[in-house]
């Protein structure tokens, strides 16, 4: 059923400008009647900043940044849902056209600008969830126009962590200007101190919530140097590697699309971002899980990650290209790899070939 809906859809929602076909997509989701998925094979199974996943992909943040569909999502066959980013405020975010999907490179540039409901709103909605089962995670967020950007990271924090499952903060949005700076090591200390403290402080009431950073794949190896050891040094839950890239690979084909400023997601992203999770795991050494985003669009892709150092995996743009579809393929290639292997779980594939990535020369 739903890969009849998901054939018929893709032509559809493809002829369409690529933000309806999301809002499109989005509004399905809401009405479309999900059975509950198969079981995930025992062997997917990963626990990580003290959560159980029954398997290792989750929708990565921006897919569900207002929380409308986050159990469909899971139905569908996810082991996590990523909702997000959300800021204190609603916002509007940048005009419109602000999303480019770039066929002939399976990619897409968006510049939306955290458009979102807000934290009242998008509150609501996953308490009216709060005792569902199944993991959803809650990016978070600067408003564009705040004074102090690092109390906004707090007050949503003290306001989500009762509903959240872990939190992500993200602090490498390429579409608010300036936020990246926030990845700068003084800036950053600052940063993490006050979100782990304000976690910290409402544990009695909501648990321990893990508290993960996502970064930009953009980053220099001797600021990624420092931003790890700051995370290290403030004791992170883990992170995410990473965001959407503003470079722009040698080999995109869609040369006018590819001057649309805003952030590049998909197949183009994959070696950089693969290559920044092995360069994070070997900065890491084992102090907390990584979970590997950028271009996952098959099996192979994912395997890559996880032997690149992600125990986790997201994805977005993937299932602009390949359907859902793509989520029970990527996770029967990964039980089928295990089986091969004759391996009982994904953790000792984790960084097995960080060695030879990391000696290969930077990606173009
Ligand atoms: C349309 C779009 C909107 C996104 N919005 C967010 C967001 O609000 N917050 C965030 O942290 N990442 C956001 N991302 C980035 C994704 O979460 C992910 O890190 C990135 O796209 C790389 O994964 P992919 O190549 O599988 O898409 C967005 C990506 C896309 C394509």
């Amino acid at each position: 059923m739903i890969g009849f809906f998901d054939r018929l859809s893709r032509p559809l929602l493809r002829a369409l400008d690529a933000e309806d076909a999301h809002t499109l997509a989005v509004r399905a989701l809401r009405i479309m009647p999900l059975p509950r998925p198969a079981a995930d094979a025992r062997e997917l199974a990963v626990r990580a900043f003290g959560l159980n996943f029954p398997n290792p992909l989750g929708i990565a943040a921006g897919f569900d940044k207002n929380a409308q569909v986050p159990d469909a999502l899971l139905r569908l066959g996810f082991g996590f849902v990523e909702i997000g980013t959300v800021t204190p405020r609603p916002q509007q975010g940048n005009p419109r056209p602000r999303v480019f999907r770039l066929e002939a490179d399976e990619a897409v540039i968006n510049r939306l600008g955290f458009n979102n409901d807000g934290r009242a709103t998008v509150l609501a909605r996953l308490a009216a969830r709060a005792n569902l089962a199944g993991i959803v995670g809650v990016n978070i967020g600067a408003n564009r126009d705040s004074a102090d950007r690092t109390a906004d990271y707090v007050r949503l924090i003290e306001a989500f962590a009762a509903v959240a499952g872990y939190f992500t903060v993200n602090v490498s949005s390429p579409n608010t200007p300036g936020l990246r700076n926030l990845q700068q090591a003084d800036a950053l200390d600052d940063l993490l101190a006050r979100v782990l403290e304000a976690r910290d402080r409402v544990v009695p009431q909501a648990g321990p919530t893990p508290v993960l950073l996502k970064i930009a794949p953009d980053l220099s190896l001797s600021d990624l140097d420092d931003l790890v050891g700051v995370a290290r040094k403030r004791r992170v839950d883990g992170m995410i590697v990473g965001n959407t890239t503003v470079s722009r690979p040698a080999s995109l084909r869609e040369r006018d699309k590819a001057r649309e400023q805003g952030g590049l997601s998909g197949r183009p992203l994959f070696r950089l971002s693969t290559r920044m999770l092995a360069e994070t795991f070997v900065r890491a050494e084992g102090a907390f899980p990584l979970i590997g985003a950028g271009g996952i669009d098959s099996g192979a892709t994912a395997i890559a990650k996880i032997k690149a150092g992600a125990t986790l995996l997201q994805l977005y743009t993937g299932l602009v290209f390949h359907g859902i579809g793509l989520v029970a393929q990527i996770k029967s290639d990964l039980a089928a790899a295990l089986k091969r292997g004759h391996r009982d779980s994904l953790a000792s594939m984790v960084g097995s070939d960080v060695a030879d990535i990391t000696a290969e020369s930077w990606p173009a």
